[in-house]
């Protein structure tokens, strides 16, 4: 079963309160979502690999530790996903970018693909998909569908808000897919919206709404 892990450090924990809430202009959610995911980025990419390297100090020779340089891979599930690149670019400005464009359809809360681009060489790649919201999973679930038919195998889903019955789908779907997420709500509503939540995340950073 893949991990779930909630990054609750106090930082993290307050802006997310301030995203929630209604008030909050579509600018200051665009900044938000930006300082959150380079926040969850540190705590995300604890794993990445080092390696030797020689320098030279002022003092000695010595052998210290640099990142192996592993190729990772951002992939945003468009359009919210998109707002969460920045932050993580930041950390490993080297990292190639896919996109996903995915939307759910308002009545069966289906995921519906209508975009794919991403790097040749996917299937060498870290993957870490982005995307703020994780509610029925289902945009998740298809997203990595989606990049396991391409070759990928080393994949991690980072989330804002998430809701159980989503982590549990993608879960069981994808055992081999790590979550890490920056709240673990209460439930999904009627209307498939995270229940306290933020609202619609895309149309909350682009406001369109
Ligand atoms: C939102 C969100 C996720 C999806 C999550 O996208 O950004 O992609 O819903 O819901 P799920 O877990 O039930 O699939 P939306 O479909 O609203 O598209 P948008 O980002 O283009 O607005
Ligand atoms: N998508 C959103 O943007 N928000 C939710 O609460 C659920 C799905």
């Amino acid at each position: 079963m893949g991990k779930l892990e909630v990054i609750a450090h106090p930082l993290i924990q307050h802006k997310l309160s301030i995203l929630r809430r209604t008030d909050t202009s579509t600018k200051a959610f665009r900044e938000l979502v930006d300082e959150i995911a380079m926040l969850m980025g540190y705590e995300v990419l604890r794993d990445l690999p080092l390696e030797d390297v020689e320098i030279e100090t002022p003092i000695t020779k010595t052998v210290q530790k640099q990142i192996a340089g592993k190729k990772l891979a951002i992939v945003p599930i468009l359009r919210a996903g998109i707002g969460m690149v920045d932050g993580l670019l930041s950390l490993v400005p080297a990292a190639k970018v896919g996109h996903i464009g995915m939307y759910r359809d308002e009545e069966t809360l289906k995921p519906v693909e209508y975009l794919v681009k991403l790097p040749e060489d996917i299937d060498q790649r870290q993957i870490f998909v982005v995307d703020p919201m994780l509610a029925t999973g289902g945009s998740a679930i298809l997203a990595v569908d989606s990049l396991k038919k391409r070759g990928a195998s080393n994949i991690t889903f980072v989330c804002l808000v998430s809701a159980p019955e989503g982590v549990k789908a993608l879960q069981e779907a994808h055992p081999d897919v790590d979550i890490f997420t920056a709240a673990l709500d209460d439930h999904l509503n009627e209307h498939g919206y995270i229940v306290p939540g933020l609202g619609d995340a895309g149309d909350r950073l682009f406001g369109t709404k």
